[in-house]
């Protein structure tokens, strides 16, 4: 192990931060860039400025963090959220404002979506409130400008932006509307104290900050999440934390890719996930622009490649959409076979195994899942989605040492696409 290990004590010892999640490369880059930026400090130089400088604890936070987010990422979770919080104001018969958390918030594009989300689903401003925090103050101010590029609205997009949001020179303005359900706060995870008078939230949101902690911290966080988290209410984590959750005993809510857990059978199992009408975008990755692939393929390849009929490039963009729309709808067996109909005409792409990947997860055949998102990672190594959902089900059979390398395979694939974005 590398003698920055005091720099790796630090940070997870202030943030949580496992270095094995990221890889120490990131960690010792970060410590390297600050020392620079000290007047080109040494290693025991900057340490003893570390020591005494808090402005300095919190730079080298800020450079190590993974600020990456987008609004309605996961856009299921947010249909599923509208659905919820009607429900859950009816139990409530109207008498208090639901109260939701978002933790981590990073930039803001989160606690947003959710009070967009929930205006969507037609709640009046007296009706919600939403709590957004991060440990990182630079990501809390820039939540509360609220003004985005483009890379904060991904996919496609529906209406939101037009609705929401107005053009301006920086970049798209969110509304005050919005804004004025949101309150944004600097807070830490793993601070004992963290909105400790605080009554529990009905709906919290912590998603894609698990995967960063080791499992030691990760239960620890659970607790905190626990305690946070009203007992009728309801837990959204990222894609690859639910085996997690599974283990320290919540359950899913049964909707299929809201990656949505409650400590009780409070809401009744729904397989069949329709989704409300809300102006989201349509589900895990709209269809990118196909790779061009120069037949990488060998006899161990998926599905043959070999004479397929090439179809137009337009007519698989609006398959793939097709079986989007249908796996979000709840249309197991037509996506499937739309799938199946897409590897008939089409070269083989990852996405499309990604979804048969999915759809065989959500019909409980793990084994079958497992070797669909292999072929997926085995065409695209990188795709997260497919990490992610393989590094669950790989924790959910014991697999820890599986799980957590594709966990940090995941991490790292998104650290890249971070840097090559430009905000
Ligand atoms: C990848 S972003 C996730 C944002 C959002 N939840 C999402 O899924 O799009 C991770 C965020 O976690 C924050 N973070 C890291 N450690 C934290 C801690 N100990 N307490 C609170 N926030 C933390 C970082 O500042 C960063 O903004």
């Amino acid at each position: 192990m590398s003698s920055d290990q005091r720099f790796f004590d630090f940070l997870k010892e202030r943030i949580g931060l496992d270095v094995a999640s990221v890889g120490p490369a990131i960690i010792e880059r970060a410590v390297r860039q600050r020392s620079l930026a000290a007047e080109g400090l040494s290693s025991d130089q900057y340490w003893q400025r570390l020591q005494g400088s808090r402005d300095e604890q919190q730079a080298l936070i800020e450079a190590v963090i993974v600020p990456e987010t987008w609004f309605f990422r996961y856009p299921e979770s947010f249909a599923a959220l509208g659905k919820l919080a009607l429900k859950r104001l009816g139990e409530l018969n109207n008498m208090r404002a639901l109260r939701i958390l978002s933790l981590p918030c990073s930039t803001g594009e989160e606690p947003y979506s959710i009070a967009m989300a929930l205006f969507d689903a037609g709640l009046a401003p007296h009706q919600f409130k939403v709590q957004g925090l991060d440990v990182s103050p630079l990501s809390v101010e820039r939540a509360k400008r609220a003004v985005y590029g483009k890379n904060s609205f991904r996919g496609q997009l529906g209406d939101f932006r037009e609705r929401y949001f107005s053009a301006g020179a920086d970049g798209y303005q969110l509304s005050a509307r919005v804004r004025e359900q949101v309150a944004l706060n600097v807070g830490n995870v793993l601070d004992p104290t963290l909105l400790a008078n605080e009554a529990p939230f009905d709906f919290v949101f912590c998603r894609n900050l698990l995967i960063y902690f080791d499992q030691p911290t990760q239960q620890q966080v659970f607790e905190v999440l626990k305690r946070l988290t009203h007992t009728d209410g309801v837990l959204f984590i990222g894609p690859a934390e639910g085996s997690l959750l599974g283990r320290l005993g919540m359950r899913s809510i049964g909707i299929a890719q809201s990656f949505a857990f409650s400590r009780h059978t409070a809401v009744e199992p729904a397989p069949r996930f329709v989704p409300t009408p809300l102006p989201v975008p349509p589900p895990i990755r709209a269809p990118a622009p196909l790779p061009v692939r120069a037949r990488p393929f060998i006899s161990s390849a998926p599905a043959s490649p070999v004479s397929k009929p090439v179809a137009p490039a337009s007519d698989a963009q609006a398959l793939l959409a097709t079986i989007a729309a249908l796996a979000n709808e709840g249309k197991s067996s037509e996506a499937q076979r739309a799938c199946e109909q897409y590897l008939r005409s089409h070269e083989p792409v990852a996405q499309v195994f990604y979804w048969l990947g999915l759809l065989s997860d959500v019909a409980g055949s793990a084994l079958q899942a497992q070797g669909f998102y292999r072929k997926a990672l085995y065409l695209d190594p990188q795709h997260a989605e497919a990490l992610m959902h393989l590094a669950a089900l790989l924790a959910s059979q014991g697999d820890e040492a599986g799980a957590r390398r594709l966990q940090q395979r995941a991490a790292r694939s998104e650290r890249g696409a971070d840097s090559e974005r430009k905000r």
